[in-house]
């Protein structure tokens, strides 16, 4: 048997006052594998626990098979749940930690045929007469999935369970479990902070911050269409570039977006989702470029669609297969919050000066943000001066460009670029993408 899980409206505190999780609706159909995706303390383990009856839901209904199940007992749920710290017994063998639930599940019956077909399942037979101390953490990995698997249960809730383990081991039993989930066709939810994880295993994935859900769709669906700043941050790499820019749209001239010291002119005849940017004439919005938007080339080779930029090389990241260059292009990145240090305030001085709020403050404001504040930060709107240093850990420059490992660039060379506008993002100054517009539905077949 495997569930749908619903969630309606489920919220929790764990301190008065504080959602950690807030208002979380899902619909997970039978079978699903749903991968919840967020950066650390957004509450996902939170979620994972109040399905698996560990934690109490304060507010909202969950749903197991269409029933109200809010105050069900874990051991009524029939849940199987996979902890990144594996959690196996240590004084047992591997046979005896896969075959100790079915023992309490069911005191009479013989565990060893399904703790043996678990066991050929997994390919660990010759690990069944070890202790945990005598395994590597992948082997008791698998014990604990074996742990799992073996009480066939009606879901799995796994909790971030390759954390633990080394990059290459992660990638194999990544396309383990994706196998072994799909053949047992079990309902399974995925908990994560690692997007390519989640994009790697997720029928759909789930994207929350600070408690809040800010999209759920495939894989597909939120690389190319994220409803908000932070999704299109936190899903992809190399990040998506995030720029500040201005809506230009004369009654006389071509419509352009200025980022600074250059400006993206939108390709005539305007495309409905260009058209509809012309609202925003002179104002601030934020423009979201992927590394495949942006291609090293003479401007004169642009095709219908493109618009010429130039960038300074900054900086030159070899990877092997491909280039990652770090262009200047005299424009000033957005930041997000959540995912990088905000940026030393660029002038300290006239800011402390400012009676009431800070156009920061208004932001905050208007972004509607509860626990997590805003999704995005422009630090002074209309500021026009220097940029200040870099945050911490991010390097110089403010586009990255993906380019052929052939490609001879160095420090401080001056080079061509062309922006296709066809993959523009724009965002306006809360984070939500206004272009494509936002009730654009993905027509990608799936
Ligand atoms: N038992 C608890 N008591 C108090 N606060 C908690 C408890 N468990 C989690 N939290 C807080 O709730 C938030 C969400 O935690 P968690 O669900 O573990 O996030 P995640 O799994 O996404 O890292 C965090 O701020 C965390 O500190
Ligand atoms: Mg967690």
């Amino acid at each position: 048997m495997t569930r749908a899980i619903e969630l309606h409206d489920v919220s929790k505190s764990y301190t008065r006052g504080t959602r950690v999780v807030d208002g979380l609706s899902l619909d997970i159909a039978p079978g699903e594998f749903l991968v919840l995706l967020g950066p650390s303390g957004c509450g996902k383990s939170t979620v994972l626990r109040m399905i698996a009856g560990l934690e109490d839901i304060d507010e909202g209904e969950l749903l197991l098979d269409g029933e109200y199940a809010n105050h069900w007992q874990p051991s009524e749920r029939g849940m199987a749940m996979v902890f990144q710290n594996f959690a196996l017994y240590p004084n047992m063998t591997g046979r005896d930690n896969i075959g100790f639930p079915l023992r309490i599940e069911d005191p009479g019956a013989d565990p060893a045929p399904r703790v043996g077909a678990t066991a050929r399942m997994l390919g660990i037979e010759d690990l069944l007469d070890r202790f945990p101390s005598q395994l590597s953490g992948g082997e008791r990995q698998r014990v604990a999935m074996g742990r799992a698997i073996a009480r066939h249960p009606s879901a799995f809730l796994m909790d971030e369970p390759l954390s633990n383990l080394d990059a290459k081991l992660r990638n194999h039993l990544r396309a383990e479990i994706s196998r072994l989930t799909r053949e047992l066709g079990v309902t399974t939810v995925y908990v994560t902070h690692d997007q390519a994880e989640a994009m790697s295993l997720g029928d759909r994935v789930a994207v929350l911050r600070g408690g809040v859900l800010q999209q759920v769709g495939t894989p597909r669906q939120v690389y190319a269409l994220p409803r908000n700043v932070f999704t299109a941050a936190f899903i992809g790499t190399p990040r998506i570039n995030l720029l500040r820019g201005l809506v230009r749209a004369p009654l006389d001239g071509a419509m352009t977006i200025s980022l600074g010291k250059q400006a993206l002119r939108l390709p005539e005849p305007l495309c409905l989702d260009h058209q509809l940017l012309r609202v925003q004439q002179g104002r601030e919005v934020i423009v979201g470029l992927r590394s495949e938007a942006v291609r090293i080339a003479r401007h004169s080779s642009a095709r219908a669609g493109e618009a010429a930029i130039t960038g300074l090389v900054e900086h030159v990241e070899f990877q092997g297969h491909e280039i990652l260059v770090h262009f200047d292009t005299g424009s000033r990145p957005a930041v997000v919050p959540d995912l990088e240090a905000p940026r030393p305030a660029a002038r300290p001085a006239r800011r402390r000066r400012r009676e009431g709020p800070t156009v920061l403050d208004r932001l905050r404001e208007r972004a509607g943000s509860r626990r997590a504040g805003p999704v995005v930060v422009l630090e002074h709107p209309g500021d026009t001066g220097p940029e200040p240093a870099p945050p911490e850990g991010r390097l110089p420059g403010d586009l990255v460009v993906r380019t052929t490992p052939d490609l001879r660039l160095h420090h401080g060379m001056q080079v061509p670029l062309l922006v296709d506008l066809a993959h523009l993002f724009v965002f306006d100054q809360q984070g939500d993408r206004i272009c494509p517009s936002p009730d654009r539905l993905p027509d990608l077949d799936e």
